[in-house]
């Protein structure tokens, strides 16, 4: 069984806790102080928010513990990675067991390249980045397990996707057979779609191979039929006209702007005329100059250096270009009411998701 394929040491998990309560006081308290010192300033110039609030003890701990807190995780005594290297060989064996049981669920391709923004620095922190170290996968599988930016069920934001894509599907009175999730990782939202739209033949694809074997162990164990691909999203390999609805789930945070572009391109090729495209990401934040200021520290601090640029490409242009209509944006999270935007900076520090949806042209 996968979920007993490690143990987290008594140690650990103290160790865990401990940053876990730093996380904590990052996100409420120290970031309430941010903001209130942040919002007497009287400029909304990105540069001279930054260059003010450097002398500010309070944004000195707010920027240390964002990126150290994260990065602690991973590396030192208790960190998950350190735990993991111990098992290293018996967890690299279960992935590699992947695909002796219904191969024709996973579909792996060794000509398929890790672009540099994929395998060319370590994404998020992870040590050795997700695509160079097979490892990696299974620090991801401990990490997507506590991520949770709304409340206690880490999987209600791939849930709260799956539903929207199967409203969008229902409200266009699309045709929903064929579903291709972009950029699945371990198959998570590609699960969420399978379970929202049962009759629906549901591919996922990632870059990096390791994950896509993770989650097709899982998605085996756990009776969820599903095919995992390893493909670039940029480049698919699927021929024109293949799927109704293509979608992602916090992809395009990773992608720099040109390659951005090709996967929109990319999706209005493999859509069926009539086609649904959603995008769900951390598209826009709201918040005027502080939201972007804060979302760029983010970004810088978690090496997470294309989630800057993506607020600043004009989505709707290129959808347009590539052929897609009735464009439509969305704020909304599990934690929001429904259809509202945000107007303010939220009271604890938070991801901003949004959406991007379009139908590709009939012609
Ligand atoms: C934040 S994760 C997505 C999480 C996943 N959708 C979920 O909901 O659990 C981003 C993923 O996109 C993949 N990725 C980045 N660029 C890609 C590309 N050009 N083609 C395919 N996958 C890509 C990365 O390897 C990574 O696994």
């Amino acid at each position: 069984m996968l979920k007993d394929a490690y143990s987290i040491p008594f140690e650990a998990r103290i160790y865990q806790s401990y940053l876990s309560g730093i996380k904590n006081h990052w996100r409420t308290s120290l970031y309430q102080q941010v903001i209130k010192e942040v919002s007497n300033l009287q400029t909304t110039n990105i540069d001279e928010i930054e260059s003010s609030m450097l002398s500010s003890p309070s944004y000195q701990l707010y920027a240390w513990q964002e990126r150290m807190t994260q990065q602690f995780k991973y590396i030192g005594r208790g960190g998950i990675k350190t735990i993991l290297e111990k098992s290293r060989k018996e967890l690299l064996d279960i992935l590699q067991s992947a695909g002796q049981v219904n191969p024709e669920r996973l579909k792996l391709n060794p000509s398929c390249e890790l672009p540099d923004y994929v395998g060319g620095f370590d994404v998020h922190q992870v040590p050795g980045g997700l695509g160079k170290d097979a490892l990696n996968t299974w620090l991801m599988v401990w990490y997507q397990k506590g991520l949770t930016f709304a409340g206690g069920n880490p999987d209600a934001l791939v849930e709260w996707y799956a539903d929207l894509i199967a409203k969008l599907a229902k409200d266009a009175n699309a045709n929903a057979s064929k579903v291709l999730d972009l950029g699945c990782t371990l198959g998570r939202s590609t699960m969420a779609i399978k379970k929202k739209m049962p009759s629906a033949e549901v591919f996922g694809c990632d870059v990096c191979e390791y994950p896509l074997r993770y989650g097709h162990l899982f998605a085996i164990e756990n009776g969820i039929d599903i095919t995992l691909c390893q493909e670039n999203a940029e480049k698919l390999t699927f021929k024109d006209k293949t799927f109704d609805i293509v979608a992602s789930h916090w992809l395009f945070h990773e992608l720099p702007p040109d390659a951005a572009a090709n996967v929109i391109h990319e999706a209005a090729r493999v859509l069926n005329p009539g086609g649904i495209f959603v995008i769900y990401d951390m598209c826009k934040v709201p918040g005027g100059a502080i939201g972007e200021w804060l979302h760029k520290g983010m970004a810088i601090r978690n090496n997470e250096p294309y989630a800057l640029p993506l607020i600043h490409t004009d989505l709707t242009k290129i959808m347009k270009e590539a052929g897609f209509k009735n464009i439509q944006f969305k704020t909304t999270s599990p934690d929001w009411p429904k259809d509202t935007e945000p107007s303010e900076l939220m009271k604890s520090r938070y991801m901003f998701m949004n959406m991007y949806s379009g139908i590709i042209q009939k012609i």
